[in-house]
């Protein structure tokens, strides 16, 4: 079995949750599957920007990025994977630290439409981007030395980097290397009915309730970009998508392994 597992930035803000869930990678390892690690970093990111005197701003849950912010995402998210690398190699867990410029193609993503002041506009979101192809052999290279690629989204078109939001590039190689599951660790125990109720969660959610949630703006902000990633991976043939919350003390990722998973799980 071959599992994504992405984590957001708040879900491992915590060095203890951090800790936990490469434990849980390590044990998944040890079971025989293989793992590839995608992470986010939004809260540093924003905290970054705003010490160096940027304004943070996310349209339909994706960060606006101009070049002095690509610079701080880049930083924020290349010391993020030190961080992650420096725990699995403490827990014995080989593995590759990279940035997904390493083992993707990405292009800018067109401007997106917008309702301001109840009109529309298109809104340019600058260096932000998506993924246009995935060097699989390397990653399946990586894989086969036993070894846990552990990827963070500064992607690049071949002339400039580009920002892409995590959940989209995991999405983006989920696809691409055939993965079985794809799981989001976030900070939210799956998608909520009421964000203000954690015990609102939807267990199961189809493509269509997805889309209409959505509309109805149940789903807003990070959710956007993170289920729609979720509906790319199921699209792609991945066998099941899940979200979980990281700051479950219980075990999140090896039950979804054992078939008794937590949290929200989309299916076409
Ligand atoms: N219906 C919903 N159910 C659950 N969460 C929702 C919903 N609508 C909006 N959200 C928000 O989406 C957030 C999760 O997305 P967010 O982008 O903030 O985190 P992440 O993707 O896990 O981390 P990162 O962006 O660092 O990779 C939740 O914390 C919550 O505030
Ligand atoms: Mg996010």
């Amino acid at each position: 079995m071959l599992y994504l597992i992405k984590f957001g930035g708040n879900a491992i803000d915590d060095e203890r949750d951090l800790r936990k869930i490469c434990d849980e990678v390590r044990q998944m390892k040890e079971s025989g599957s293989d793992v590839i690690l995608v992470h986010g970093g939004g809260p540093a990111i924003s905290a970054e920007m705003e010490k160096a005197g940027l304004k943070p701003e996310k349209i339909n849950g994706v960060r606006v990025t101009d070049s002095a912010g690509l610079e701080v995402a880049a930083k924020v998210l290349g010391d993020i994977n030190k961080r992650v690398t420096d725990v699995l190699d403490s827990l014995n867990v080989t593995n590759q630290g990279m940035a997904a410029y390493s083992c993707t193609v990405c292009r800018k993503v067109q401007p997106v439409k917008i309702i301001e002041n109840n009109k529309e506009r298109l809104a340019d979101l600058g260096l932000v981007g998506e993924v246009e192809s995935v060097d699989t052999k390397t990653l399946k290279k990586l894989l086969d030395q036993g070894k846990v690629p552990v990827i963070y989204p500064i992607g690049s078109d071949g002339k400039e980097r580009l920002n892409v939001n995590a959940d989209t590039m995991a999405a983006g190689i989920a696809a691409a290397m055939k993965c079985d599951e794809m799981i989001a660790v976030t900070d939210v125990p799956g998608v909520l009915k009421d964000v203000s109720d954690p015990s609102s969660v939807y267990p199961r959610l189809t493509v269509n309730e997805v889309h209409s949630l959505i509309e109805d703006g149940t789903i807003s902000g990070g959710m956007i970009p993170k289920v729609e990633a979720c509906v790319n991976a199921v699209r792609a043939g991945a066998r099941a998508v899940r979200m979980v919350n990281g700051k479950d003390s219980n075990k999140i990722l090896i039950d979804i392994t054992d078939g008794n998973g937590k949290g929200t799980v989309i299916t076409e």
